[in-house]
């Protein structure tokens, strides 16, 4: 089977699964920076069932070139591993199977990444900003999708159970904004995503 044809089972079987895989305009806008930036080392937070990151392979650049991809969920790694086998990846993506709020603490790989691409708990946005800081290199791009939670980032009344990742993603937007050494702007397709280029630290 072409790979294209495999890639887009992959896309299929996680929508009718409800798996949250990222929009297909938000993705476009992805891949158009990774075309520009052609990074070395990307670090996705937030795997599934590696729908992105088997999309974002294609873009990298050099023979050493990597994606380490984070996801807690015992199914969903499993899953993802398959759906990398199947694609002959293996080389390429690294799936590490851990919460990543642990993870990333231990993480000791400073200043290295070309690319953070932020997917996962939106109640963790910020503990995440904090370490892909660290982690990305000078130059290097923080991407956070669904910053806008459905519109509920910018809505005046939200119901009680999603007001505090709410709150939390307003902050991060704040953050990014007011935080010197990052320049940043919120694209307001799909789910919302911000994107922060690290200008010094
Ligand atoms: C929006 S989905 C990721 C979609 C994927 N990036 C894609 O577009 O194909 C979010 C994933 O993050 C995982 N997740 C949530 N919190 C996490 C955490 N603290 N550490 C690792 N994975 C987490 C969830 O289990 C879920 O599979």
């Amino acid at each position: 089977m072409l790979e294209q044809e495999i890639i887009r089972m992959i896309k299929e079987e996680a929508l009718e699964n409800h798996v949250p895989i990222i929009q297909d305009e938000s993705l476009e806008l992805l891949l158009t920076i990774l075309d520009i930036a052609k990074p070395n080392k990307i670090l996705e937070i937030g795997t599934a069932v590696g729908y992105s990151a088997i999309c974002f392979s294609k873009y990298l650049s050099g023979k050493e070139a990597k994606i380490k991809t984070i996801e807690k969920n015992e199914e969903m790694y499993q899953k993802a591993i398959q759906n990398i086998q199947k694609l002959h990846l293996e080389d390429k993506i690294e799936v590490i199977h851990d919460d990543a709020t642990v993870y990333l603490e231990g993480l000791k790989e400073d200043n290295t990444y070309d690319v953070i691409f932020i997917d996962a708990a939106k109640g963790q946005y910020l503990k995440f900003l904090k370490e892909a800081i660290r982690l990305a290199k000078v130059g290097g791009i923080i991407i956070a999708d669904n910053v806008l939670f459905k519109g509920r980032v910018l809505s005046d009344y939200n119901e009680h159970k999603h007001r505090t990742a709410t709150n939390r993603l307003r902050t991060y937007l704040k953050m990014i904004e007011e935080d010197e050494r990052l320049h940043s702007t919120l694209v307001k397709i799909g789910d919302g995503i911000a994107i922060s280029i690290v200008q010094n630290k």
